[in-house]
């Protein structure tokens, strides 16, 4: 598992994760530089996908994005931890693994979902991504390259913080 700093629609992957909305039909922060950086076909081919629950995750094409394809995925909004959110941050992480897998992608980068407009804490959803990962990994083999992309230095340190626990 690698982490990076940087803007995951540059990222030349197999897949890019998109921290998306339950309508899959785009929104801002990470989901509107994807949608914008992919171009307009994306957005017909989610429409076509009759959007995603909260947890569950659907693939796309990447259509412009260097990558090949997309992994959408819908997070929890935070409302204080006891509404199930870390598990259904953990199913995100889970979901978007197992299509990796499936699809026997070489490598997957995840934004930090859920950590901007959904206001999970950064450390805890970390502490989250960092454990899915690692167990579905180790389970079934996966993507040989995990990559967490962060946006903000403030997430690469707490990722960096993590992974430093797993080596
Ligand atoms: N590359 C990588 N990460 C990015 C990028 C980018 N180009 N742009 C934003 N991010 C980061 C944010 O800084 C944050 O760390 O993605 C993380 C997730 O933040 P959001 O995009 O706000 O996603 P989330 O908190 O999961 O909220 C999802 O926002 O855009 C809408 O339609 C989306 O309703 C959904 C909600």
């Amino acid at each position: 598992m690698q982490i990076i700093l940087g803007d995951i629609t540059k990222q030349e992957v197999d897949a890019i994760v998109n921290a998306a909305n339950t309508s899959l039909l785009g929104g801002s922060g990470v989901d509107g530089a994807i949608h914008r950086a992919a171009g307009s076909e994306l957005v017909h081919e989610c429409r076509l996908l009759g959007g995603c629950k909260i947890g569950d995750a659907k693939l796309t094409k990447g259509y412009r994005l260097p990558a090949r394809f997309i992994i959408h995925t819908v997070g929890p909004v935070w409302r204080g931890g006891d509404c199930g959110e870390p598990e259904l941050l953990a199913e995100c992480y889970r979901k978007s693994m197992q299509i990796a897998a499936d699809k026997e992608f070489e490598s997957l980068a995840f934004p930090c979902i859920s950590t901007g407009i959904y206001r999970y804490p950064k450390a805890l959803a970390g502490e989250i991504a960092v454990k899915i990962c690692s167990e579905q990994i180790q389970n079934n083999g996966g993507p040989q390259r995990v990559i967490f992309c962060c946006f903000d230095r403030e997430n690469y340190e707490i990722y960096e913080r993590i992974l430093s626990n797993y080596s």
